[in-house]
């Protein structure tokens, strides 16, 4: 595939929506052809599956049953959307992909961390090129993210304590994968963007 796929990845409110969309921006004032999309959801089946996921109460669904939705939504954004646009030179960003499953859903609980593995291996098949963990104070994100109440609340309502086990996670993720770096998001938006951008300059090799 000739196009590189880019995933930005953090805890609810970790602003990294925000990096993405600047990210678009830069990529395509250097002529690049470039898609941003989202998951869950990113294209019309797979955003149908999203309200399923992001509204309602907290047991809605079981942990099984909750891991194989955001599967489906996944391989239908990929098959509609994320590999046409690779295929095609096209510099894919989007905001969570498959880390975001095991952290929220695989946690600590072993049977699902492994049912998630095969279904990346089975279903997915596909790993960034580049992964981003905008890493924040989970307090500053989780005011931010229930500031902006919105009816997508069904995550961000597992407050403090879940948003500091999820970072713990993805920090451990960063340590063990060579395609994530860790990006410092406290310090502003400007300042995480230019953070941003160094990382993903010099994996392309573009400079200003
Ligand atoms: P998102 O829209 O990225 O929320 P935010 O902008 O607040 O970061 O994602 C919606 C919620 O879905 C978010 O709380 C994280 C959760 N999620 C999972 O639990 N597993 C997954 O595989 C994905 C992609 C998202």
């Amino acid at each position: 595939m000739s196009g590189y796929f880019i995933t930005l990845e953090g805890i609810d409110g970790s602003g990294k929506t925000t990096q993405a969309i600047l990210l678009e921006k830069k990529l395509v004032t250097f002529g690049k052809k470039v898609l941003l999309t989202r998951e869950p959801g990113g294209v019309k089946g797979a955003e149908e599956i999203r309200n399923l996921l992001v509204q309602g109460k907290r047991d809605r669904w079981s942990p099984t049953t909750e891991t194989l939705l955001f599967f489906a939504s996944r391989k239908h954004h990929l098959e509609k959307c994320i590999l046409p646009a690779l295929s095609s030179n096209t510099t894919v960003i989007c905001d969570r992909f498959s880390d975001s499953t095991m952290v929220y859903q695989g946690g600590t609980n072993l049977e699902l961390i492994n049912l998630i593995k095969n279904l990346n291996e089975l279903v997915v098949g596909l790993e960034p090129d580049l992964t981003l963990l905008i890493d924040v104070d989970p307090q500053k994100s989780l005011s931010r993210g229930l500031k902006r109440s919105t009816k997508e609340d069904r995550f961000e309502m597992f407050g403090l304590e879940f948003q500091e086990k999820a970072r713990l996670r993805y920090q451990s993720l960063a340590k063990e994968l060579d395609r994530f770096h860790m990006i410092d998001g406290n310090g502003g938006i400007e300042a995480t963007h230019e953070l941003v951008w160094k990382e993903v300059s010099d994996h392309l090799n573009l400079s200003d």
